[in-house]
């Protein structure tokens, strides 16, 4: 039985990128549309689970992108609703809006290999995009304390509220850090921070990174000049500066991309499985 992915894109032209990589992870076929809104998912998905019978619908998988990843998270729910289990007839589902759940899995993978996630404590810079909220929500199911950074202590505030309805026993606090001495004052007795700001924003200063005596893993993902965190090279991977292990954009990439393929491979082995990041995470820890 072939196996076909059906990537469902809110964006006007689907990602190619999420095509390439659905290919080389071994779907045989994709079926790509543009463009989806909530209210066409339902016809979608009955398209995927009325065909092939239960025992065949690992065959068929649905992937949901697009660069916006509130849009793609709407698409996910809708996407939910429209599996009928009771008669055997849904498919797997994997949510991956913007990269944002394989993006977060690999560097809180990338940490916990060099520190015990377990009461580490952790500043997210940024931690109110997607993929800083989802480091966020990961390292604080893994235990961590969590610091969550924004330029707006305001809407650190509001991201520590939804984690905390979504990780109750989370431990988590709002921090400004929208100035160099902001950054300086949250980072203190932080062992690991993570830049997730937007491309091409410096969130943390090398003077400031130098003179933390805390800080063991330092981990940036944004690729665009300037870098998130000053000092740590795009490349980096797992390379130690200043007493500080570091990781670059394109270092946590390559594992962001080895999770994209073992997450759409994972897809196929049965037809009951929904991947938001806490499954990509767990996806990411397997050998
Ligand atoms: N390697 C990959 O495949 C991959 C995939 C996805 C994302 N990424 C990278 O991961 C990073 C985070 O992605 P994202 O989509 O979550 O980012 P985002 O939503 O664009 O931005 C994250 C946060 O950055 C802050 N920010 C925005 N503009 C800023 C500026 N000019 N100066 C300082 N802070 C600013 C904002 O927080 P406040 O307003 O609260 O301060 C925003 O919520 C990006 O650098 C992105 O390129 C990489």
């Amino acid at each position: 039985m072939h196996k076909i992915l059906i990537q469902l894109d809110g964006d006007a032209q689907a990602s190619v990128f999420d095509r390439v990589v659905a290919i080389d992870a071994g779907a045989e076929e994709v079926f790509s549309y543009a463009g989806v809104k909530p209210e066409q998912v339902r016809d979608l998905v009955h398209g995927a689970i009325f065909t092939r019978g239960p025992k065949n619908l690992k065959s068929t998988a649905i992937f949901v992108g697009g660069s916006d990843v509130s849009a793609g998270e709407a698409l996910f729910h809708e996407v939910s609703k429209h599996m009928l289990p009771q008669f055997g007839l849904r498919v797997s589902v994997l949510l991956d809006a913007n990269g944002a759940n394989t993006t977060a899995a690999a560097a809180v993978r990338a940490a916990g290999r060099h520190v015990p996630l377990k009461g580490a404590t952790a500043l997210v810079l940024g931690g109110t995009g997607p993929v800083g909220q989802r480091i966020a929500r990961l390292l604080a199911r893994e235990g961590a304390v969590v610091r969550v950074g924004s330029r707006q202590a305001s809407r650190a505030e509001g991201v520590c509220q939804t984690l905390r309805g979504k990780v109750p026993d989370a431990r988590l606090e709002a921090a400004a850090a929208g100035s160099p001495e902001a950054v300086a004052k949250a980072l203190v007795d932080q062992q690991l921070v993570f830049a997730a700001g937007a491309a091409g924003a410096l969130l943390l200063p090398c003077a400031v990174r130098i003179a933390s005596k805390t800080l063991k893993v330092a981990i940036d993902l944004n690729a665009v000049p300037p870098l998130g965190i000053e000092g740590v090279e795009v490349g980096d991977k797992g390379v130690e500066r200043d007493g500080v292990i570091c990781y670059g954009a394109i270092g946590v990439g390559d594992t962001k991309m080895k999770i994209h393929k073992a997450a759409i491979a994972r897809l196929f082995e049965r037809n009951d499985q929904f991947l938001d990041a806490e499954e990509v995470y767990q996806i990411s820890q397997e050998p």
